[in-house]
């Protein structure tokens, strides 16, 4: 590719100052000597992106972004290298060097391919509308597209001949060799003429991030293999680097800080016509590290949308496992998966947008799902279940590169299975906290919708601020209860209404790791350098603290304690209970009547 001299960049860079790049597309305040925004790279309420003029330089404290001018406006803007640099230099004013002969060469033959291809789109759309198009348009018309939509996409037909798009591109002095570059013929092995690759086929058109063709994708009409017949890797096109329709996707998805992945091309162009246009889909291969990393460059928890069937339910699972090493604090995903047997497509078409976007804005979070992939239908009820499924989670844990994200990740992990064990039946799935996953469910009751959702908000946590406050003092007035391993279970699933306290909950668990515990003066001290003196002193001077002092005997403590830790139960287990009634009221058998019955009884 193109190469630039070193200090031609260094030229540029110095008579293009960072903040005037950025201010230029990113509203900068002044915070004391720096300047600073919300992050365009992630989603963010406070400004943690600082530009530095000095160092050419803009970084993130909250995603990472990082880097000098042409770096942001290839993250930005999606240009390429090349057209970073001839950006800036332009505006600088910096004339730049003649291409060298090969650089020219080798641009000529992308622009050639980029003009081949933009000339085969045309075509294929010509011969949708035309007499041999009349099935295609027929089939379009039966899976719901509209003309409007037909256009958007660019969607044409490819007629079932050996020389229909070849014949055409040579008439307009099209060689084969560009023909087969740009990965529209295929070449014989035995040496006879080159023939069309795709033949009798509805085309999808797949553009680059600047909305340039760079391969098709092409669908039978109806029944026949293979479905889709997707361009061979050119030197435009690497399936593993490109995300159908992000060019249109990237402004809804930005605007909206959230962007969809989807299965198929079908999909992102149904849910489009539905009104959801930031979405985009991979090209038929399992999604890639580099794939999810576009998506963070639109939004910091992209939602995964797999089909509600098998090769879903184990797409979901390579994911996790390709998300968690990449994890930062702050940037992660969310996963939907749909109803048995539907895919975004179908869906949006039986239950509308509406419904659509709610089912969307309900995807879980990537610790749940992990934790539902390996509970889901699973018993763990015996100890070796238990270690086993502890085993495997931790293992998942273990894959997270950032040190923060993996010590949270752990605590959710032991969270859940502490909760787990002490729910009534102790069995797989269902948490005492009633956080079951809205995930492959949404054929179930609006009841049990609603359920699932209200699982997932604070208010259904059974937090209370009032005995966190007491849990926090006593621990810290008796250092003791830390050395206790249900005191340290305790503290890990804890779900705290005072997010303020969570420095100070992380700091006690690192305390009671350690194993032996200080005394209480010295733990304040440990607290103090850890800056949580404020915290400690907030803590004790609160009214239903005052009267938890460490001269009271450690028998005291922990009676204490434990009353507060069945208040808790008694409020997770009376959840659990609702729950099951719940669930019981949406299938209303005699037999579950009767149980229902039963259960209401005594409650
Ligand atoms: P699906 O099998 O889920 O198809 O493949 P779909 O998108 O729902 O297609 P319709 O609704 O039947 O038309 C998802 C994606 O996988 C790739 C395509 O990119 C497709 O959009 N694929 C699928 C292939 O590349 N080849 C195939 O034979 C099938
Ligand atoms: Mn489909």
């Amino acid at each position: 590719m193109v190469k630039f001299p070193p200090q031609l960049l260094e030229q540029i860079k110095d008579a293009m100052p960072v903040s005037r790049v950025v201010g230029a597309r990113v509203p900068l305040r002044k915070q004391g000597h720096t300047l600073v925004a919300c992050c365009p790279f992630h989603k963010e309420k406070s400004p943690s992106f600082h530009v530095n003029d000095a160092r050419h330089s803009y970084h993130c404290f909250g995603c990472g972004a990082h880097g000098d001018v042409i770096r942001f406006l290839t993250e930005y803007e999606g240009m390429s290298f090349p057209e970073a640099v001839e950006r800036l230099a332009n505006e600088a004013g910096i004339p730049l060097p003649k291409p060298r002969e090969e650089d020219r060469a080798q641009a000529a033959k992308m622009q050639s391919q980029y003009e081949v291809l933009e000339l085969a789109t045309q075509w294929f759309e010509q011969q949708l509308q035309g007499t041999v198009g009349s099935a295609a348009r027929e089939y379009l018309a039966g899976r719901g597209l509209s003309e409007q939509t037909i256009r958007t996409f660019r969607l044409g037909f490819a007629p079932d001949a050996r020389d229909g798009v070849k014949k055409h591109l040579a008439a307009q002095g099209v060689t084969d060799a560009a023909m087969l570059a740009a990965g529209l013929i295929g070449q014989p092995e035995d040496g006879r003429a080159a023939y069309d690759r795709f033949r009798g086929r509805v085309m999808f058109p797949i553009e680059n991030s600047k909305g340039k063709v760079i391969a098709f994708g092409g669908r039978i009409l109806g029944a026949g293999e293979p479905k889709y017949l997707n361009s061979p890797e050119t030197d435009l096109f690497s399936k593993s680097h490109t995300l159908y329709n992000l060019h249109r996707a990237r402004k809804p998805a930005f605007d909206a800080e959230a962007i969809i992945a989807v299965e198929g091309y079908m999909d992102v162009i149904a849910l489009a016509q539905a009104g959801i246009a930031n979405a985009v889909a991979p090209l038929g291969t399992a999604v890639t590290e580099h794939q999810l990393r576009m998506l963070w460059q639109m939004a910091s928890e992209p939602v995964i949308c797999l089909d509600g069937d098998a090769a879903g339910f184990k797409a979901m699972a390579r994911v996790t496992e390709l998300a968690l090493p990449m994890l930062k604090p702050g940037l992660s995903f969310r996963f939907a998966l749909l109803p048995e047997g539907d895919d975004p497509d179908t869906l949006v078409r039986r239950l509308g947008a509406g419904e659509t976007r709610a089912l969307l804005a309900r995807a879980q979070g990537l610790a749940e799902m992990i934790w539902y992939c390996h509970t889901h239908n699973k018993h763990y009820d015996t100890p070796e279940q238990k270690a086993a499924l502890e085993e495997t989670l931790m293992q998942q844990v273990a894959l997270i590169a950032d040190r923060t994200v993996q010590n949270y990740y752990r605590d959710f992990f032991k969270s859940k299975l502490w909760q787990a064990r002490r729910a009534p039946g102790g069995k797989g799935g269902k948490s005492a906290t009633g956080g079951k996953p809205s995930a492959p469910l949404s054929r179930r009751s609006p009841q049990l919708e609603a359920l699932a959702r209200a699982g997932h908000s604070d208010a259904d946590t059974g937090a209370d601020p009032v005995k966190e406050r007491l849990l926090l003092a006593t621990a810290i007035a008796h250092p003791a209860l830390l050395e206790r391993a249900d005191v340290e279970e305790m503290l890990v699933s804890l779900p705290l209404a005072t997010a303020e306290l969570e420095p100070l909950r992380r700091a006690l668990l690192d305390v009671a790791c350690e194993g032996d515990a200080p005394e209480h003066e010295r733990l304040v001290k440990i607290l103090k350098a850890k800056g949580l003196g404020a915290a400690v002193q907030a803590l004790h001077s609160a009214p239903e603290a005052r009267h938890i002092r460490a001269d009271t005997s450690l028998e005291e403590a922990l009676a204490g304690w434990s009353r507060i830790v069945d208040a808790y139960q008694a409020e997770w287990d009376s959840r659990a209970k609702e729950q099951k009634i719940q669930e019981l009221d949406d299938v209303l058998t005699e037999e579950s009547l009767s149980r229902l019955r039963a259960l209401k009884a005594n409650s």
